[in-house]
């Protein structure tokens, strides 16, 4: 049942996905072929699923809610493109293939990044079936998320702490913000947009937190053992780079010891939900077993 309605879920959001691109009139085709090119190279699609998935888990109708949930897609691949870039982590491959600026230079790299971004907010503008109020609390949660409160400024302290000892504590905030902040919004707005209480919106942002957590974590080990062919990208990116990462500041054991134990908290948050969050727990094995 699992990677039946993984696999289903993922041909939805691609398919939306090539539809909003073929709906954007591009003043420019380069532009529009860069950020084809990164959008539609594959990659997990797990933003948009946990959109979904949080939202079946209060009213069964995360299908409904494929606007929203093509918007983080839109939102994270920019991330990765710019991620990439030689000013970054200076990448040169992504999802299996030459990361953007490798194919169409850095400046178009970065503009094709900057209209995914807002092609996000107007492509979430789009949800139907939601009354405004809750479409605007949405919104206010991307943009949060994914600025200097959230993803943008956990990248910043990614870049400020290169060759530099942080702390633990310290680590965990940028984790929690560069790769995080996405993580717990998409969920949160599966939840908000699916009219959760208080009580359950709640118990799905710990597993959000807990689930981002987990999900960085594992990215730093599988950069040190993971298979770069399997992965699609290079590993040794964070060494190279001098980050500071969990493996790199504890060791790969600790790192894995640390993993295991969000992925815990990221399961007993959901204790109180029935066979309706299923489909969470099963995000959260896969995230155990990852090899990308
Ligand atoms: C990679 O994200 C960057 C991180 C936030 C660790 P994913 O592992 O979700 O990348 P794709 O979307 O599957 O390519
Ligand atoms: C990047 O973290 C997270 C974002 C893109 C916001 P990493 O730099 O570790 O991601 P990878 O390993 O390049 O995918
Ligand atoms: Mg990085
Ligand atoms: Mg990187
Ligand atoms: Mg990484």
């Amino acid at each position: 049942m699992f990677k039946g309605l993984w696999k289903q879920r993922i041909k939805l959001v691609e398919t939306n996905l090539t539809e909003e691109l073929r709906r954007t009139k591009s003043l420019d085709e380069k532009l529009m072929q860069a950020m084809e090119y990164s959008l539609m190279a594959g990659g997990k699609r797990l933003r948009p699923i946990l959109l979904m998935a949080a939202a079946d888990a209060i009213n069964g109708k995360g299908e409904k809610y494929l606007q929203v949930a093509s918007a983080f897609e839109m939102i994270h691949t920019y991330s990765l493109i710019h991620d990439d870039l030689p000013a970054m982590d200076n990448d040169d491959y992504r999802r299996g293939k030459l990361t953007n600026h490798k194919v169409f230079g850095e400046a178009m790299a970065i503009l094709a990044g900057d209209a995914l971004l807002t092609l996000a907010f107007e492509v979430a503008l789009r949800q139907k079936g939601v009354p405004d109020e809750i479409l605007f609390t949405v919104l206010e949660e991307i943009s949060k998320a994914a600025g200097a409160a959230g993803m943008v400024g956990g990248q910043v302290i990614d870049l400020r702490s290169e060759g530099i000892q942080i702390d633990l504590a310290a680590l965990k905030i940028m984790h929690m913000g560069k790769t995080g902040a996405l993580f717990r919004a998409a969920i949160r707005c599966g939840a908000l947009l699916a009219q959760a209480d208080d009580k359950k919106l709640n118990a799905l942002t710990r597993y959000a937190e807990d689930f981002g957590l987990a999900f960085q974590i594992t990215d730093d080990i599988l950069d040190v053992e993971g298979d770069a062919q399997i992965l699609g990208k290079a590993t040794g990116s964070d060494v190279k780079n001098n980050k500071s990462t969990y493996v790199t500041l504890t060791s790969l054991d600790e790192a894995k010891r640390l993993a295991k134990e969000a992925v815990d908290d990221a399961l007993t948050a959901l204790e109180n939900f029935g066979s309706e969050a299923d489909f969470l727990r099963g995000i959260v094995q896969f995230l155990t077993e990852r090899k990308k």
